[in-house]
């Protein structure tokens, strides 16, 4: 039998829509524009490359196939700009805002920034797609929003004070949806993501994710540091999950005005066994890491455990999570590996 995954992907197949993806040159931006491209959809991809870039343009291109320049088109331009939102809806069927500013510690040094992209520019996209109405809209919430609720798993209901600024830009993304599903009737969903690791997620800078920063030392010879004593656990998705639960949501009309379901695999992967996962992955492809991991202080502020309660998504959307960490980490490696070492 089908999931309903195959079976939304088999019905856009059949009859192409038009997709808006906004922060496309990023990294889960990139692979929704991707996998959309290989479904015969038409994308307008919208960017200001602040973070993105134009080599994941050039590579999601590349990899979609040999059709998916005609059915794509690029803007260059910044949420934070209504007119370029209100241009950007024009004739979409599917919105998936992805667009913000990420990173808990870029938000604690520049609260500003991260405040007008993720909430103003969010506003922007909001407003813009209430304006044009008939369209479906999709946006990236966050894991952050449980802030310090202690629970574990992390269930949609229950959360606590946030812990960062973009904690805050985050939870105020799903206030606004809520109020305009509940005053203007603007259906919404936020997809809250736990943390996403696949090919495209950038590995240099000071912000850069632990796995896509691990993958390119170990590849490097170069020694990995890991905060605490490693028995530190996320639930780490990989993120062709998320362009599922991202197709799912766009076909699947919210029961509600709005609502958020998390995203993620509904597992724990502490960083003692990602370090593990990560160093065999990268063996298996010839190079060889360095022996031993240093290990740091506890990050302030970083949350020791976070694990989804994945149930609202599978019976929402009929998620299915079919990847585990271990197999989209060695899909993600072998990318890195013929891809970024060359750069
Ligand atoms: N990666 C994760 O683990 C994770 C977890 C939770 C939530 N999220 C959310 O998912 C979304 C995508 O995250 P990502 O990991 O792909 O990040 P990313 O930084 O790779 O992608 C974000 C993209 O948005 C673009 N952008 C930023 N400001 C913009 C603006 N003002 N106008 C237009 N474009 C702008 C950037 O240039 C970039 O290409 C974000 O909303 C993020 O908050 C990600």
């Amino acid at each position: 039998m089908k999931s309903k995954y195959e079976e939304a992907c088999d019905e856009l197949k059949a009859n192409p829509k038009h997709w808006l993806v906004t922060g496309v040159a990023g990294f889960i931006g990139s692979n929704l524009a991707e996998q959309l491209l290989r479904l015969g959809q038409r994308v307008t991809g919208l960017d200001n490359f602040l973070t993105g870039s134009r080599s994941n343009i050039h590579y999601l291109l590349q990899e979609a196939g040999p059709d998916a320049r005609e059915r794509f088109t690029f803007e260059e331009g910044d949420i934070r700009n209504i007119e370029c939102c209100r241009d950007v809806v024009e004739g979409v069927d599917h919105i998936l805002h992805q667009a913000a500013l990420g990173s808990v510690p870029r938000s604690m040094k520049d609260p500003l920034t991260t405040n007008d992209i993720n909430i103003t520019g969010f506003l922007n996209v909001l407003i813009a797609a209430r304006e044009k109405g008939s369209c479906s809209f999709t946006y990236a919430a966050s894991s952050s929003t449980y802030g310090d609720h202690p629970a574990l798993p992390k269930r949609e209901a229950s959360i606590g004070m946030p812990l960062s600024p973009y904690a805050v830009t985050k939870y105020v993304d799903e206030l606004y949806a809520h109020v305009f599903a509940q005053q203007l009737g603007f259906r919404s969903r936020g997809l809250r993501y736990f943390n996403v690791f696949g090919k495209r997620q950038d590995p240099d800078g000071a912000y850069a994710a632990v796995i896509p920063r691990w993958i390119m030392k170990a590849l490097r010879g170069e020694t990995i540091e890991i905060n605490g004593d490693g028995s530190t656990s996320r639930d780490f998705c990989f993120v062709e999950n998320v362009i599922q639960a991202n197709i799912l949501s766009a076909m699947t009309p919210p029961a509600e005005g709005h609502e958020v379901c998390n995203i993620a695999l509904g597992d724990r992967t502490t960083l003692l066994e990602l370090y593990e996962l990560i160093v065999q992955a990268v063996r298996s492809k010839g190079f060889t890491p360095r022996s031993a991991p240093v290990f740091r202080d506890f990050r302030a502020g970083d949350v020791r455990h976070s694990q989804a309660d994945i149930s609202r998504a599978i019976e929402v959307l009929g998620y299915s999570p079919s990847i585990r960490v271990g197999d989209g980490l060695q899909s993600t490696v072998d990318w890195y590996a013929s891809h970024w070492l060359e750069r």
